[in-house]
């Protein structure tokens, strides 16, 4: 078996991208560009994942770490001249160098290993990859010859009037044998209109050199759109977040409005769920089997087990049990872990907090760094006043406790089991075990004293 290496070009300034931040850094449906080919490549098994990197290329080594190693490109001549960074990795090498640009995110894995494998049965010194294009402006053309050879590729802004009409473009994606390419690739010239070396002139040398060259059609030419600026960065987030959605809904999800779904490529989601219009699920989300979540979601990094029901909120790397119902109107914030069967309601803020199976926050609540137990009530307008200004402490309630409205729990403090507070209360000390809790101002009652308080505000205001 040949070993397959993999060179991925990215040291370009993007400078059509206008950013700050390197190009293939850019997420795409919730991943950086270049996360989406260096996963497919992490499954193809190269024994070697090349970057070549230049510009930026400290946040691109350090956003990739040890999964590729790196080749500099200090000065950003050209492609080919790119791809000759990485010639001291690899130069001894035999095998297959799979060649790709680090700005076209979409090809799948399954094109790029029957890709690799048409190369091998070819045997081809090099196989282009091409896409035909309804608007092929901006890449570089595949010249065929009259038997259907590939002849040579001209990049758009050397072609002429003639060789701009031709569709079928360069996708960027190459394989190579490795041995072969090394050994013609520092004579590729620079005399064109970019005063650029091309990557691409390299299948023209190998054919001077009597070797052969094949190129392949891809069968979905949406997976060659290259990302050069923020309108095709905007395209390849459309082509992908489709390509999602279907996905899903093959696997047995509804999708009630996929041009209004936002899901992002890690996210799990089991059967016989429904997923309404304006959800956005992030991250490594993961939902269970015939949930309901929408309308109005927005879930990053959330755990969600079989059949609740989450509706016009945010939550936020947490887990939410079976059977629960969470909103409208709801923010769960990190750390917090919602048990089965409980509710959360209108205007409750959960942060950090542990809620115990059957318990229920139904409206205008804060509970921070507390842990809840089960079957507890939480009325309307209780507060954890868990920061005093310098720490966070913690609030517990435990288990069949009741906590009467418009509460303030004064942390750190734990309301035992049972225990009953009633509303309006301050509670700054700790409530025994089935305790009524009152911790407020004694209520009094003057007597016929209304029409008096009347007609004292009467006579300062109407003299
Ligand atoms: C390139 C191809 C074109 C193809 C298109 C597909 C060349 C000359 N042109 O054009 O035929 O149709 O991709 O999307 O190869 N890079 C470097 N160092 C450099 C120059 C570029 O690392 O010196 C990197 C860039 O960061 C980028 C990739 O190579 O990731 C492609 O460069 P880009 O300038 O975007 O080339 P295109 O004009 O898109
Ligand atoms: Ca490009």
């Amino acid at each position: 078996m040949s070993e397959l290496y993999a060179v991925i070009l990215a040291a370009g300034k993007g400078t059509r991208m206008k950013s700050s931040k390197h190009k293939v850094l850019h997420p795409i449906c919730g991943k950086p560009m270049i996360d989406h080919i260096v996963d497919h490549l992490e499954r193809l098994g190269t024994s070697k994942t090349i970057l070549v990197v230049g510009h930026l290329k400290e946040a691109v080594q350090e956003h990739l770490g040890d999964r590729a190693l790196f080749a500099e490109q200090t000065e950003q001549l050209g492609t080919a001249h790119a791809v000759l960074q990485a010639k001291p990795l690899l130069a001894e090498k035999e095998g297959i160098t799979l060649v790709l640009n680090g700005d076209t995110p979409l090809f799948t894995v399954e094109t790029l290993r029957s890709f690799i494998e048409e190369h091998k049965q070819s045997g081809a010194a090099a196989t282009v990859l091409t896409a035909e294009l309804e608007d092929p402006t901006g890449y570089g053309r595949i010249v065929r010859r009259f038997d259907g050879s590939v002849e040579r590729i001209v990049e758009h802004k050397d072609a002429t009037e003639e060789e701009r009409a031709i569709r079928e473009v360069n996708t960027g994606t190459f394989c190579f044998d490795n041995q072969k390419l090394f050994s013609v690739i520092e004579e590729v010239k620079n005399d064109n209109a970019q005063g650029e070396y091309y990557l691409p002139d390299v299948l023209s040398l190998l054919q001077e050199q009597g070797e052969r060259i094949a190129a392949k059609v891809i069968a979905d030419e949406n997976e060659a759109l290259g990302v050069n600026d923020r309108v095709q960065l905007a395209q390849a987030e459309a082509i992908m977040r489709q390509r999602i959605l279907h996905q899903h809904m093959v696997n047995g999800v509804t999708i009630v409005d996929p041009t209004n779904t936002y899901i992002e490529t890690d996210v799990v989601i089991g059967e016989d769920t429904v997923i309404e219009p304006n959800t956005f699920l992030r991250g490594q989300t993961v939902i269970g089997k015939q949930c309901h979540i929408g309308p109005s979601a927005d879930l990053t990094d959330v755990v969600v087990a079989d059949q609740t029901v989450i509706k016009y909120a945010v939550l936020d790397q947490s887990q939410v049990a079976d059977q629960s119902k969470v909103g409208p109107f709801t923010y769960v914030r990190p750390g917090s872990e919602i048990g089965s069967q409980t509710k959360l309601g209108c205007f409750v803020d959960v942060k950090k907090a542990r809620i115990g199976e059957g318990s229920k926050i139904s409206h205008l609540a804060y509970v921070g760094d507390a842990e809840v137990g089960k079957n507890v009530n939480i009325g309307c307008g209780v507060i954890t006043v868990n920061y005093n200004g310098i720490d966070k402490n913690l609030t517990k309630i435990e288990d069949d406790a009741f906590v009467g409205c418009n509460t303030n729990l004064i942390a750190p403090v734990t309301v035992e089991r049972g225990a009953y507070i009633a509303a309006g209360s301050t509670i700054t000390k700790n409530v025994p075990e089935n305790a009524l809790a009152i911790a407020r101002e004694r209520q009094t009652n003057k007597l016929d004293y209304a029409s008096k308080i009347m007609k004292k505000i009467r006579s300062k205001t109407h003299k």
